[in-house]
């Protein structure tokens, strides 16, 4: 007897309709014909997605609750249609040491409603040995808060102990950041300004460096939010070439030029900084791209009315980016199979994370269903995120999740939010 059968499910849009079968959290049956269940839901031909698993948030907790923490997080993550998140090392304390690490497992085991992993920060190296014990996600290196000495003897350290971990990659370079700042402070407030002092040259020279470290050292390196056509075409010649790395995008990066500082001011402030037509990357470039992760990077609306120097840079991204990617899959930009690859698939295989990104016998029942015909317009004031706005405020999009399940629990349904005990992945 299953738990669950979810019957009259799409898979593709073209698919006949399938049940899935449901026990013990795991998905035991993909058949034609329903089976016999505690519990029944007729999707009615809508598609069921496996559950995204996005591969970069910033939970803020612990530290900076004031910005989010790991429930309000985690609801706006499920919302979105997420089943699992893996969380940055940036709050406070910096999930850099052992310690801190076993703390964040705790608050996302108390708090999460989607299961989680842990990306480790890197500062005192004689720590990275312990935190291996911990599985992280990876080691996260923010290349513009350090200089290039501590990323060699990062990456050497890294290798010596977990030469099969990756590397993420904030991947800007720390002096050119500096530099550009310094000199477009000096020509004042405007936004806009932002974008050049962090030019495309910043990220691509850090990404050229970084490329010959993963060659060096044969180590996995995953480039985090790429955001420039030079950068993309660096990681894709790496990569022919032999060397391990993987690309990520943002879905501010792939569908917001630089104007949107003007639009939007500091709520479209991010590092790196939105681009000019002329170096920002399209959907036309997904094929080249490994993985979409939102970034999302919640701060408050007092601290975006700040100055654009002074402001803190980053967007929220759980809530917008399956329905943004589902208006172009009914505008025939996009395909299912695009965002599976991109947000289900390779996040799991890249990150390692087990039992998930797939919808197949024997996965976890990790799933969203989503409404293709549901339209509807961006509003923040409906974000269960803490950060309630967004440059894609007002956006018209058709094509909606409307039910996320983590391991066959129902955590989302229509408007509906529900407790779940969100589980470390790894
Ligand atoms: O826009 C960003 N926000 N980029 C980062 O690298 C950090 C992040 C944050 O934590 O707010
Ligand atoms: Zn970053
Ligand atoms: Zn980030």
């Amino acid at each position: 007897m299953l738990d669950l059968c979810l019957v009259n499910c799409k898979l593709d849009i073209n698919a006949e309709e399938v049940c899935l079968g449901i026990k013990d959290e795991i998905i035991v049956s993909i058949k034609k014909l329903p089976s016999n269940a505690d519990e029944t839901i007729d999707l009615k031909g809508k598609i069921v997605l496996p559950g995204l698993i996005d591969v970069h948030v910033h939970f803020r907790d612990p530290g900076l609750t004031f910005k989010e923490d790991f429930h309000t997080g985690s609801a706006a993550a499920v919302a979105g249609g997420f089943t699992t998140v893996l969380d940055m090392p940036n709050t406070l304390p910096p999930t850099n040491t052992p310690q801190a690490f076993k703390e964040k497992l705790k608050i996302g085991a108390k708090k999460s409603l989607v299961d989680f992993g842990i990306h480790a920060g890197v500062s005192d190296l004689s720590y990275i040995k312990e935190l291996v014990a911990l599985r992280p996600a990876s080691f996260k290196i923010f290349m513009d808060l350090v200089d290039d000495d501590f990323l060699m003897e990062a990456f050497s350290k890294i290798n010596s102990v977990a030469p099969d971990h990756v590397i993420s990659l904030h991947a800007e370079d720390s002096k050119l950041v500096q530099q550009y700042t310094e000199m477009m402070k000096k020509e004042g407030n405007d936004p806009e300004l932002y974008s050049l002092a962090r030019p495309p040259q910043a990220e691509i020279e850090a990404v050229e460096s970084a490329i010959s470290l993963a060659g060096k050292y044969n180590q996995k390196v995953h480039f985090c939010h790429v955001s420039t056509k030079k950068s993309l075409q660096l990681i894709h010649n790496a990569r022919t070439a032999g060397c391990p790395v993987t690309s990520e995008i943002t879905p501010h990066h792939l569908f917001l030029d630089s104007n949107y500082l003007n639009l939007f001011g500091n709520l479209a402030k991010t590092n790196p900084p939105l681009r000019d037509k002329e170096n920002q990357l399209g959907i036309q470039y997904l094929p080249e791209i490994d993985v979409m992760g939102t970034d999302h990077a919640p701060h408050t609306l007092e601290e975006k009315e700040k100055n654009v120097w002074d402001a803190p840079p980053g967007v929220p991204g759980l809530e917008t980016i399956l329905p943004l990617l589902l208006t172009q899959v009914n505008r025939g930009q996009l395909n299912l199979k695009d965002i599976k690859r991109l947000l289900c698939e390779n996040p799991a295989k890249i990150f390692n994370i087990p039992n998930k990104g797939f919808i197949s016998e024997g996965m976890n029942a990790d799933l969203v269903v989503v409404d293709l015909k549901k339209e509807g317009v961006i509003d923040p004031d409906n974000f269960h995120s803490k950060a309630r706005y967004s440059p894609f405020e007002g956006f018209n999009v058709k094509g909606m999740p409307v039910i996320t399940m983590v391991r066959g629990n129902l955590v989302m349904e229509y408007d509906n939010i529900f407790k779940n005990n969100g589980q470390f992945v790894y």
